[in-house]
C-alpha cells in the first residue's frame, strides 16, 4: 500500500470565490482508479476565499495576524469539506482538523484543511507526512514548475526541474505574512528539510500529469530535495 500526501492549492479547488466543479469531478475520477492500492492524504488550501476575506478584515481595521489566520483556516476547512463531499464514499466522512490526530477510518482518502495560526496548509501537509512516515509531499498548485521569477509576469522566467532546499529557501525567504502567496511556506520548507523529505511541485490542473506521477512515470514538475 503506497501513501501519497498532497498539499492541494486553494488556487486549484477555488481559484475565484466559487468552486472548480470540473476539477473536483476529474479529481474524484482519478483517485478512484488508485484507491485499491494507494492511500491519499489531501490537505486543501484556502484559495480566493481566504485571500478576499482576510483582505476585507484588514480593510475593516483588523491587524492581528492570528485573527487573520483564523479567517484563512476557516476557508481551508470549507474547501476541505468541498473536496471530501465531492469524493463521496471513497473519503473518510470527517475532515482532518489536526494533522497529528487522524480520524479513525478504513477509508483510503483523508481530506483536511488548516490547523493553527502562523503557517499555511503546506506546513500542515508536512506535519502529516512526518506523522505517517511519508518521505514525499506533493504540492498541487497552478504552476507547472517553480521558476526564478513569476512566470505569469516575466516571459524570461527560468523553470527549475530540480532544486535543493537551500535554493527554495532563498526564493521564499523566512518571514510569515498571512495570505501571502509563496510556492511553499518557509516553516514547511524548514520542517521538510529537517525530516529529509522531498517536495514535488505539480500543476493540479493537469490531472493527466498527476496520474503519471502516481504511476511512477516521468512527469512535468519541480523536485525539491
Ligand atoms: P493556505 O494554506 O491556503 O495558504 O492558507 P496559501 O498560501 O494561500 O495557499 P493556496 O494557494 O490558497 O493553497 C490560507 C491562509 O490561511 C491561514 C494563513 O493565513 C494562510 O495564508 N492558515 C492556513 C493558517 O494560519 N494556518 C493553517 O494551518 C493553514
Amino acid at each position: 500500500m503506497k501513501n501519497f500526501v498532497f498539499s492541494l492549492g486553494g488556487s486549484v479547488v477555488a481559484p475565484a470565490v466559487g468552486v472548480n466543479v470540473k476539477f473536483l469531478a476529474a479529481f474524484k475520477k482519478l483517485l478512484s482508479k488508485f484507491v485499491r492500492r494507494s492511500r491519499f492524504y489531501i490537505i486543501v488550501g484556502g484559495g480566493a476565499a481566504a485571500r478576499q476575506y482576510q483582505k476585507a478584515m484588514k480593510e475593516s481595521g483588523v491587524n492581528n495576524t492570528d485573527e487573520l489566520d483564523w479567517i484563512g483556516i476557516a476557508a481551508t476547512r470549507l474547501n476541505a469539506e468541498l473536496v471530501r463531499v465531492s469524493l463521496g464514499k471513497i473519503a473518510c466522512p470527517q475532515i482532518i482538523l489536526d494533522p497529528t490526530k487522524l480520524p479513525k477510518s478504513k477509508k483510503q482518502v483523508f481530506v483536511g484543511g488548516g490547523w493553527k495560526p502562523g503557517w499555511s496548509t503546506d506546513y500542515v501537509a508536512a506535519v502529516l507526512a512526518k506523522n505517517i512516515g511519508a518521505k514525499t509531499v506533493v504540492n498541487l498548485s497552478n504552476i507547472d514548475y517553480i521558476c526564478d521569477k513569476d512566470p505569469k509576469k516575466f516571459a524570461d522566467a527560468k523553470p527549475f526541474k530540480k532544486m535543493r532546499w537551500s535554493d527554495l529557501r532563498d526564493l521564499v525567504g523566512e518571514k510569515w505574512v498571512p495570505g501571502f502567496h509563496l510556492p511553499f511556506d518557509p516553516k514547511a520548507c524548514a520542517l521538510a528539510k529537517k525530516e529529509k523529505m522531498s517536495v514535488i511541485f505539480l500543476n493540479g490542473n493537469n490531472l493527466n500529469n498527476l496520474k503519471k506521477f502516481i504511476e511512477g512515470k516521468s512527469f512535468i514538475g519541480t523536485i525539491v530535495e
